[in-house]
């Protein structure tokens, strides 16, 4: 592990609001792994950007009557604003359309070229008469050559994960007609050359999750294609040859770019020297599965053709989908739920905990339930978590004006107490390195739970001997907590900080402190008051009946 990372999550498109689906399998998992990091001494950052380019963008903008520059700055501000009140802690948030990026990508492109990379075909495009334009990308639906599955678009099978060649049956995805094929001349990536240097890289990287890279090798084995990179349309990063005007990248070209030229404005305006830092960092990408195939070949293979200027990815953690009351997230049939929209629901920090719950570090799907959501966070997070600190902090408040009294010698539990504070920051600091970020935090709940029981068996109301160790034990236990729990849920984690009468943010701890009895007799604590308020049902089937066609 390195003493710097750069954290990166996929690019949203700049090109509608951020839902429970997007935050669950990237943004999420990546802060969480961000604030661990450098809690843990780690010269972490964490960057991302609106990915600006593409066709959909140029297809949504021009139905809006807005320039596509004016439609994607009001997505990046948008997307931007509701990250951070989720506490996504971005050290910077920038676009795709940045003249940094533009540069970058242009820069790349020169570099691939004349290292023999790139080559100029003619090719059939489909073109649509009716529209008068050629139809690149979700410009064309039809079914996937390779799985059959209807309704797909051109530049991504959702049923396989596989980008096809040439889609089956094509429609004009503006007007139905089916397309005429019309000659242009494109650039084409070959893909085809870095077989071998990827399945080297697959292969020698220990930190990509073992079932994804199976299936990539197998894609691998099955031959590679080739890739156009270019597009007949306005808005992309324009193609720097004398030969290519009007035509620009295809954004899945720039936007991984943008991980790079982002990370280098950001830190070389700090006054760091970004590109070394990059070469020296863990770098981290945190995606969805249906981006794999451009994470795990189109990236590595570009940065393999420009001799690994920029260092290829220590990890890549991919994470599933997120279903909505067990069906298919989906905004045309109001089948979502906005991340704005929560957030005027319940605290941030009840959508972090309850996300991270359910989300394994794999590629399976997760569900979130409305009702399973409020008996977690019930019986969980207030129940357990919030029952104890409230408990240990309020007995000590009025049994001992809130001042933690001398301890005494420890018997087998309070002996049995402290070992598992002793422990817990390596516990749980194995798992987050490992991206188990769900199990971290059950061990987190465990932890809590075990301090409930203690408190109870001791029973410290009854005064009797032993009563200040238990006081001692659970107050440092509750501290603990605070320190512990702040990659998931970091306002509650500041709260406990203040209700434990300590200055400052709880986050100028270092990780190790989690594990040090750090409240001292003699010490005296905050105003302690309930953290959490409990999730109603009746709130709940309110928030069911708003899901659905209207
Ligand atoms: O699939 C998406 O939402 C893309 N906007 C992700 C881009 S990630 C990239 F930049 F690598
Ligand atoms: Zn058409």
């Amino acid at each position: 592990m390195s003493n710097k990372a750069i954290i990166t999550s996929a690019l949203p498109y700049a090109n509608g609001e951020i839902h429970l689906g997007h935050v669950a399998s990237t943004y999420l998992p990546a802060d969480v792994t961000a604030r661990f990091l450098k809690l843990k001494g780690v010269e972490a950052y964490y960057v991302c950007a609106s990915d600006d380019f593409g066709t959909p963008i140029l297809i949504q903008s021009e139905k809006e009557g807005k320039t596509p520059s004016e439609y994607v700055s009001y997505w990046n501000k948008r997307d931007y604003d509701d990250f951070t009140a989720f506490n996504i802690n971005f050290d910077y948030f920038y676009k795709t359309s940045s003249t940094e990026n533009i540069e970058f990508v242009q820069d790349v492109f020169k570099k691939l070229n004349d290292a023999g990379h790139i080559y100029e075909k003619e090719i059939i495009q489909f073109y649509c008469s009716n529209d008068k334009k050629f139809l690149p990308d979700r410009y064309v639906k039809g079914s996937c050559p390779y799985c059959k599955a209807e309704d797909q678009y051109s530049d991504l099978c959702e049923s396989c994960g596989r980008v096809p060649e040439e889609i089956s049956n094509p429609k004009c995805a503006i007007c139905g007609q089916i397309p005429k094929k019309e000659k242009t001349t494109h650039y084409f990536f070959k893909l085809k050359n870095f077989g071998d240097s990827l399945s080297k890289w697959l292969e020698e990287n220990k930190n990509l999750q073992k079932d994804v890279k199976k299936y990539v090798q197998n894609w691998i084995k099955s031959g590679l294609i080739d890739w156009d990179i270019t597009r007949d349309i306005t808005w992309g990063v324009p193609i720097p040859l004398d030969g290519a005007k009007g035509k620009v990248f295809y954004g899945w070209f720039d936007n991984h770019l943008a991980y790079i030229s982002t990370a280098l404005k950001f830190l070389n305006d700090k006054g760091i020297d970004g590109k070394e830092f990059w070469n020296s960092a863990d770098i981290y990408h945190f995606i969805g599965k249906d981006i794999v195939y451009h994470h795990y070949l189109f990236l590595p293979a570009m940065r393999l053709g420009i001799d690994s200027e920029y260092k290829l990815p220590d990890y890549i953690p991919t994470r599933g989908h997120l279903t909505l009351q067990a069906k298919k997230i989906s905004k045309s049939r109001n089948w979502y739920i906005g991340l704005r929209e929560f957030l005027n629901y319940y605290p941030a920090d009840y959508l972090r905990y309850y996300l991270v719950a359910i989300n394994p570090y794999s590629q399976d799907d997760l569900n979130f339930d409305w009702d399973e959501f409020t008996n977690r966070i019930n019986s969980e997070l207030i129940g357990n978590l919030g029952n104890f600190v409230n408990r240990a902090l309020g007995f000590t408040k009025k049994a001992y004006d809130g001042v933690i009294a001398e301890s005494g010698d420890f018997d087998e539990k309070d002996k049995e107490a402290l070992d598992q504070i002793k422990n817990l920051s390596s516990v749980i600091g194995e798992l987050m390195q490992q991206n188990h970020l769900d199990r971290a935090l059950k061990k987190i709940m465990e932890f809590s739970s075990f301090f409930n029981q203690y408190f109870q068996h001791k029973e410290p109301w009854k005064k009797g001997s032993g009563t200040e160790n238990c006081v001692y034990l659970s107050v440092n236990a509750v501290r603990s907590l605070a320190i512990g729990v702040f990659p998931f849920i970091p306002e509650s984690s500041q709260k406990i900080w203040e209700q434990l009468g300590f200055e400052g943010n709880v986050n100028d701890n270092h990780w190790n402190q989690i594990s040090e009895l750090g409240a001292k007799p003699g010490h005296r604590l905050g105003d302690v008051s309930p953290l959490f308020v409990k999730v109603e049902q009746a709130d709940i089937e309110k928030y069911k009946k708003q899901l659905g066609p209207k």
